[in-house]
């Protein structure tokens, strides 16, 4: 095992886990399980938005059922967009656990700094396909989220999809300090300032769709950008006899990210753990920040209209 990141409440978290986004119902199950009982993962990124957390809390009831403990895996989960009313807070993370099959969870993550109209609509748009938002403020949903941890639901409580002036603005009020933000990091969406703000602040970060958030399910095309196929990476991880993902791995984590790539594939959920252990030169991990081109792969403009990231 890699050592672990200590976050800033002293509470430790692996340095490389499994993300869940795009893992599909009859697959994610199976793939959490292999991961925590083969392979040796010991954090898994969940999020009610997902729509798959419980076939994961059936995957966890198996694992946890054998040798491998609750106290040994690092769970997150995400509070989604339309529960951001106080009212609404407790009850979403209460669902998240019974559906996860857990009696607390490691860290509870505010997925996205904007509140929807709650409902069952879980992106509700306007005629002109705008995001329904709602007048709920960061802080009142920060607040809540606070109680969490005091009631005992969650041991940690942070944010993703935070830009620098977002978490300026938490930490002027936050009695909890947020103890990660994660964010879309890759080497074409390097946001060095982001992760210095957050490093300088003890707010650790996790590094989403790391491997550029490839061909997923869903995957709509990256205008012929493909860090799999990048001859810079292509050519590092030659050197080392790695594979393209393994050098992205590699990259995330030599920044102090913690990089969560998703994958149901046996043999890549193998091969990504196993990227842990490949350690670049400086030169490699400058020529692989280089190639940044601040492309998201991620942007909810497409989806509620809304210029998040302007
Ligand atoms: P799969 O689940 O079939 O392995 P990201 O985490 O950046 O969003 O990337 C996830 C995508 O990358 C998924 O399409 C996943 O597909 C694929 N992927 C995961 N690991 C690897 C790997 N080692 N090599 C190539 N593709 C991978």
């Amino acid at each position: 095992m890699i050592k672990p990141i200590t976050l800033n409440n002293r509470h430790k978290i692996a340095p490389m886990g499994l993300g869940t986004w795009r893992s599909v119902k009859g697959q994610v199950g199976e793939a959490v399980e292999y991961a925590i009982n083969e392979v040796g993962y010991r954090h898994i990124d969940c999020a009610s938005i997902y729509g798959n957390e419980k076939e994961i809390g059936q995957a966890f009831h198996r694992v946890f059922s054998g040798e491998v403990k609750r106290g040994d895996v690092f769970i997150t989960s995400k509070l989604w967009n339309t529960d951001h009313h106080p009212d609404h807070v407790e009850a979403a993370c209460r669902k998240t656990l019974k559906d996860l099959q857990l009696e607390y969870l490691d860290l509870y993550l505010m997925h996205w700094g904007v509140a929807f109209k709650h409902g069952r609509v879980m992106e509700p748009l306007s005629k002109l396909g705008v995001a329904i938002t709602q007048p709920v403020s960061i802080q009142e949903t920060w607040r809540a989220m606070e109680r969490l941890v005091k009631k005992g639901l969650v041991k940690s409580i942070g944010v993703a999809n935070f830009t620098t002036m977002m978490l300026v603005d938490l930490l002027t009020y936050a009695q909890v300090k947020p103890v990660m933000d994660q964010i879309e990091l890759h080497p074409y969406n390097t946001q060095e300032s982001l992760i210095k703000y957050c490093q300088s602040n003890d707010i650790t970060v996790t590094a989403y769709s790391p491997l550029g958030s490839a061909k997923g399910p869903n995957w709509m095309g990256h205008g012929g950008l493909d860090l799999l196929t990048d001859s810079v990476i292509a050519e590092i991880g030659e050197a080392h006899e790695a594979t393209s993902a393994q050098v992205l791995i590699a990259w995330a984590m030599s920044r102090g990210t913690i990089p969560i790539p998703k994958s149901t594939n046996k043999e890549r959920i193998a091969q990504n753990f196993a990227a842990q252990k490949l350690k670049l030169t400086k030169k490699e991990v400058a020529a692989i920040s280089a190639l940044n081109k601040n492309k998201r792969f991620v942007d909810p403009i497409g989806w509620w209209g809304i210029p998040y990231f302007e």
